[in-house]
């Protein structure tokens, strides 16, 4: 594995550049600065190589702004109501980072740490252990959280994430990977024509700030039923609550088969038609963050000069469920003293009809 320097942090730290390889010629650059997976190289169907997920060329980019861009997000991914909860008893109030509301772990959350990462190779293949003691009170949080995350490449072109963390104060805990997709390559169009599958007959529903509005609804008859391949942008213009409070899609989906511990399910299946790649996504988690790219809007200048329009990336978030802190009826994010957190997502990439 190819390791060297992507620049110094705010703090002062060295921040270096992990190049994971196989033997197919998938590449995946990562940065110990927030977990970030800098450019991912996977082929289409001719066996041309492009980049696919969206990004800056510089450290300084990422450090001045980024809406999570390639990031390992925590301590807790999405949004938690006002920034407050109560556990045990106790109210807790959070870093305010989106309106009123906490977002992906604050205003300094895990995608803006330098973690600490020890390359590693074994017979799954190639990859990176990134480590990052959170200490008791980081943006709000109780307890010192312990949190250790495996990337590994594999032979057979997936990225394979493996979440781990203990405590030692009971803490709320979900752990996700920001990567905005553009399966077309080099994030120079928009993510509309790109056929989605996904295995979710329920989504949750919003409020205009983004918070959960309700019981968890249907998907059929919305524009939120993926449940056959559909364009993702077929029904993005429909006129429907659910996609003018989210802009689009930004909205989490509840997972069929999801949450139950330690075995992956089958979540999403993506093909981009004209290039014919695919990605399918497998996780342990109960639900999945569908965001449309909506607050792109031009203004980012990304890698090699591409510039990001309304809709040229999407993320599909395995994670909990929103403001799970506040919701008693949605599965518990809670982590407790002695317990272990753990977590795994596998984002495969093949081509359609191989
Ligand atoms: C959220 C969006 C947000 C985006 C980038 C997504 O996970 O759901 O609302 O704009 O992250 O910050």
């Amino acid at each position: 594995m190819e390791r060297s320097s992507f620049g110094t942090a705010p703090g002062g730290q060295p921040v270096d550049v992990y190049t994971l390889t196989n033997r197919q010629g998938m590449e995946a650059r990562v940065t110990n600065y927030g977990g970030i997976i800098l450019s991912l190289r996977v082929p289409d169907r001719d066996g041309r190589f492009d980049d696919v997920v969206l990004g800056y060329d510089a450290l300084a980019d990422y450090v001045a702004e980024s809406p999570y861009f390639g990031a390992l997000v925590g301590r807790y991914g999405n949004r938690i109501a006002r920034g407050r909860f109560t556990l045990d008893g106790r109210q807790y109030t959070l870093a305010t980072n989106n309106g009123v509301n906490h977002l992906h772990g604050g205003l300094k959350g895990f995608d803006k740490v330098v973690w600490a990462a020890a390359p590693f190779e074994n017979d799954q293949g190639m990859g990176l252990v990134l480590t990052y003691v959170s200490p008791d009170g980081e943006e709000g949080y109780p307890g010192t959280l312990t949190v250790r995350v495996t990337y590994t490449l594999t032979a057979d072109n997936a990225l394979v994430f493996d979440y781990h963390a203990t405590t030692d104060r009971p803490t709320p805990v979900n752990l996700t990977q920001h990567s905005y997709f553009n399966l077309a390559g080099d994030g120079r169009r928009d993510i509309l024509d790109h056929v989605v599958t996904f295995h979710a007959d329920r989504f949750v529903p919003i409020d205009a700030t983004s918070i959960p509005l309700g019981p968890l609804r249907d998907v059929t008859g919305t524009p939120f039923d993926f449940r056959r391949p559909t364009a993702i942008g077929a029904r993005i213009q429909q006129d429907d609550e659910q996609l003018r409070n989210g802009l689009g899609y930004d909205h989490s989906l509840v997972l069929d088969k999801g949450g139950q511990p330690g075995a992956l399910t089958l979540a999403a299946h993506v093909l981009e038609p004209t290039t014919g790649r695919v990605m399918e996504v497998h996780t342990t988690e109960p639900g999945m963050q569908f965001y449309s790219g909506n607050f792109l809007n031009g203004t980012l200048k990304g890698k090699r000069g591409a510039v990001y329009h309304h809709r040229f990336g999407f993320a599909l978030e395995t994670q909990h469920l929103p403001d799970s802190p506040n919701q008693p009826d949605f599965p518990s994010t809670l982590l407790r003293p002695g317990d272990q957190y753990r977590s795994r997502t596998v984002y495969r990439f093949s081509v359609a009809g191989a």
